[in-house]
């Protein structure tokens, strides 16, 4: 069975392509454009894993260049769409870039879909559809409030473009996964977060200051109203979010009376602050960060985690790793960079 991962050199795509070729017997075909990953990531994956797979270089923006990988490869069984850019302060500074990247590659892809008749899609959303909420732990079913980005913006369009889409189109099955904040590395330590500029999210930040690459740790905001002041996040092990995306397309594959389009929290369900993620690191990695509590970032929501039950319940998933275990991941990682692993 051929499965088509787009973003498959990016973050969260590459540690998905080893969940699938360790643990089933799909054939992996993988289309990025390196706007935000790097084709060396491919190697990593092969070195690991010790298996082959195909891949292209196409801007899933380009739709002529998307459908040739589809012609190509005629029979897909499934496709999980990562391809995005992802960065919420980005985001707020270039909104046309985001909308422009995210939304016209999900509806090539899904033109793609329905011409070359592929059955299957998981499709990459994210928590920050939520807004900033009044109630937590979020739901599934818990309203959506103003995105607070344009990147926010793009995966709550995206989803209700899934949804339109599977409507009309009822013999395709979707599943929507929101990720909370995807953190940490491979086990081997072989592959991991790999930013090719100034990092703009929390850990690779902490790593590479405390590597020596950064100077110091800008913690955005010390006076939210949280116990510490600074704000919550969910984070989930980035190999514990692949290994859910395999569960996702092996229930749309076998059970054919799955929900059209389902949508589904990938969390741990615990809030962590930035101050406490900090802490982890430094009782990890036995080191001391150098951070200042500066300003609030625009964009940001004040405090998120998940309801996770539904994952657990239809998927069968549960997230193995915790927040030492993806701090002392993802250093290992950086510290493999720095050797020029
Ligand atoms: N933070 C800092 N200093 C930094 C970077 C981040 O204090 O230098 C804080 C942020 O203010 C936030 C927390 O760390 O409170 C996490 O920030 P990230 O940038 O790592 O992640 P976000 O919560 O902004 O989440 C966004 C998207 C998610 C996506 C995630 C990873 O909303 O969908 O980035 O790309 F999964």
């Amino acid at each position: 069975m051929k499965i088509l991962i787009t973003g498959g050199a990016g973050y969260i795509g590459s540690h998905t392509i080893i969940e699938i070729l360790e643990n089933t017997d799909w054939e992996v075909i993988s289309v990025d454009n390196y706007a935000n990953s790097s084709e060396a990531t491919y190697k990593r994956i092969k070195e690991i894993t010790n298996k082959q797979f195909q891949y292209y270089n196409v801007d899933l923006k380009d739709v002529e260049a998307t459908k040739k990988v589809f012609e190509a490869n005629p029979d897909i069984s499934g496709i999980i769409h990562f391809a995005a850019f992802k960065a919420v302060p980005e985001s707020v500074a270039k909104p046309l870039t985001y909308y422009d990247n995210n939304i016209n590659s999900l509806i090539n892809i899904l033109s793609c879909q329905k011409e070359f008749n592929v059955p299957n899609l998981i499709f990459s959303s994210s928590c920050s559809v939520y807004g900033n909420v009044n109630e937590l732990p979020v739901t599934e079913e818990t309203l959506l409030e103003k995105a607070e980005s344009p990147y926010a913006y793009t995966k709550q369009i995206g989803e209700r473009i899934v949804d339109d889409f599977i409507i009309v189109n009822n013999n395709y099955k979707a599943i929507s996964l929101r990720y909370f904040n995807p953190v940490g590395a491979h086990k081997s330590g072989l592959n991991g977060e790999l930013p090719l500029t100034t990092p703009n999210n929390l850990v690779p930040y902490i790593t590479q200051t405390a590597i020596g690459k950064l100077k110091q740790l800008t913690i955005f905001g010390g006076d939210y109203p949280t116990a510490d002041g600074t704000c919550i996040r969910d984070y989930i092990h980035v190999s514990d979010i692949a290994s859910a995306h395999v569960l996702a397309l092996q229930k749309l594959i076998e059970n054919k009376d799955f929900q059209n389009h389902n949508i589904i929290n990938l969390g741990t369900g615990k809030g962590v602050s930035v101050l406490e993620a900090v802490k982890a690191f430094e009782k990890v990695s036995g080191k001391k960060l150098n951070y200042v509590i500066g300003k609030r970032r625009e964009g940001d929501v004040q405090a998120i985690y998940a309801n996770n039950q539904k994952a657990q319940q239809l998927l069968g998933w549960k997230p193995i790793y915790n927040i030492e275990d993806m701090m002392l991941s993802a250093w290992k990682w950086e510290q493999n960079l720095q050797n020029n692993l």
